[in-house]
């Protein structure tokens, strides 16, 4: 089908101002009117949208896709078929596969199965160090010509403050950046849930606020002080919000991410002894998520990422100490942001830059805009839609999330990419 015709809808896009409702027409891919009342020509399918928010779609700058390695856990399809379900048609996939990828030919293959897939856009980030071991610095210069959109040894963070500084320097010298996963390792130890009530409660390994926070401060005052970017990942404090609030009040170019799940899950979710809580960082306190919320309206993080981390049920079901951590998120972001529009914490205009302008923007893509001769590329949503979520909805190969069971409200009904439909949805 050559001819879509997008009815009804209520369209969103901060980047060109239109927030009201308009018909879209969409010929060979590309979008050719955005009007009221437009008369389907012959031989269109019509979508009605009529119960729907419609914007550009979606960008993911923190997933992990698992290949090479452990595509046991996931791989670039299952990976691109969820992104493109959760109403993404952009990902970054982290660099801790097995090998890490630190190398050019590496970025060529992650970049060259997502095209083979051709879902969505999946680019790699690499390793800032060698095998991610947090001491030489990898090819940065050819590993970004190869098509790595930054640098992050993610999963691991760059403990010694000299490597972070070269580091810094370098990638910001060549016009990209370093991610880092702020966790001091001799403070969060064996640590496996946020310190607090319900680890002490529980007796399980405390994991204090701290270790996430001195390493936030760190990056900063080294952004600051050199004059080169730095990106925090999976920003999960209220203190490394005001860390950040700070830095940036200082002129370090500072920018942070928040996952949904930091957004809305507290470590109540340990309540039940269920590792499928258990992520790094930890799920903190309601304080801690009621700031990271304002953060996100004020401007103080910039940006939704989801930090994807499928695990196989046998090894979410292991021991505390010995379960990895992390939970799958891209088919959930989307509700839980939207839980937050309802909640009044900020508008669906903000929604659509913390999920798609900003994020694309920082990795430096054109994000994708609803005007009149660009390519479709956008999401459709039902955003009072409910549904539960089941191990069959899912379709990440791994289940490991502890929402499983309860219900979400807001559904993607249809992706658009490079202006075809890549995404459905059945109901
Ligand atoms: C991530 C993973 O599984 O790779 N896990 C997680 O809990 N977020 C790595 C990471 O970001 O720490
Ligand atoms: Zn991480």
């Amino acid at each position: 089908m050559n001819l879509f015709l997008i009815k009804g809808g209520h369209i969103v896009d901060p980047q060109t101002g239109i927030n009201g409702r308009f018909d879209i027409l969409i010929d060979k891919g590309k979008i050719v009117k955005i009007q009221q009342n437009i008369t389907p020509p012959p031989k269109t399918e019509v979508i009605d949208a009529k119960d729907c928010f419609i914007t550009p779609s979606f960008t993911d700058i923190h997933v992990h896709f698992r290949d090479p390695g452990q595509t046991y856990k996931e791989d670039i399809y299952t990976g691109s078929l969820s992104a493109v379900a959760g109403g993404y048609t952009t990902v970054v996939c982290m660099p801790n596969t097995l090998p890490a990828i630190d190398e050019p030919s590496l970025v060529r293959y992650v970049i060259e199965k997502g095209e083979e897939v051709g879902l969505c856009r999946v680019l790699p980030a690499a390793a800032i160090t060698k095998g991610r071991k947090g001491q030489a610095l990898t090819e940065m210069s050819l590993l970004k010509d190869a098509g790595a959109v930054y640098f992050t040894d993610d999963g691991s963070p760059v403990i010694d403050a000299y490597v972070m500084r070269k580091a810094m320097e370098f990638a910001g010298s060549i016009g990209s950046f370093v991610a880092d996963h702020c966790e001091d390792i001799n403070l969060s130890k064996d640590g496996v849930a946020h310190e607090g009530e319900i680890s002490s409660a529980l007796g399980l390994p405390p994991l204090p606020p701290e270790a996430e926070d001195t390493m936030v401060a760190r990056d900063c005052v080294l952004s600051m002080h050199t004059g080169m970017p730095v990106h925090i990942c999976h920003l999960s404090t209220k203190v490394g919000v005001e860390i950040i609030t700070w830095a940036k009040a200082m002129g370090a170019k500072v920018s942070a991410e928040v996952t949904p799940h930091h957004l809305y899950l507290t470590d109540e979710e340990w309540l039940d002894f269920d590792c499928k809580a258990k992520v790094s960082p930890p799920l903190r306190e309601y304080e801690d998520i009621e700031a990271l919320r304002w953060a996100l309206a004020s401007g103080i993080i910039d940006i939704v990422a989801t930090d994807h981390a499928p695990h196989a049920h046998q090894e979410k079901m292991a021991e505390h100490q010995h379960c990895p951590p992390g939970m799958i998120g891209l088919q959930f972001a989307l509700p839980i942001v939207l839980e937050l529009v309802r909640k009044d914490y900020f508008g669906m205009e903000r929604l659509v830059e913390v999920m798609s302008v900003n994020p694309a923007q920082k990795i430096g893509i054109n994000p994708p805009k609803i005007k009149e001769g660009e390519k479709a590329e956008l999401v459709i949503f039902n955003p009072t839609e409910s549904w539960t979520v089941e191990e069959d909805v899912i379709l990440s190969k791994s289940k490991n999330t502890p929402l499983l069971g309860r219900k979400l409200i807001g559904k993607v009904k249809y992706t658009f990419y490079k202006g075809k439909i890549v995404y459905r949805d059945k109901q």
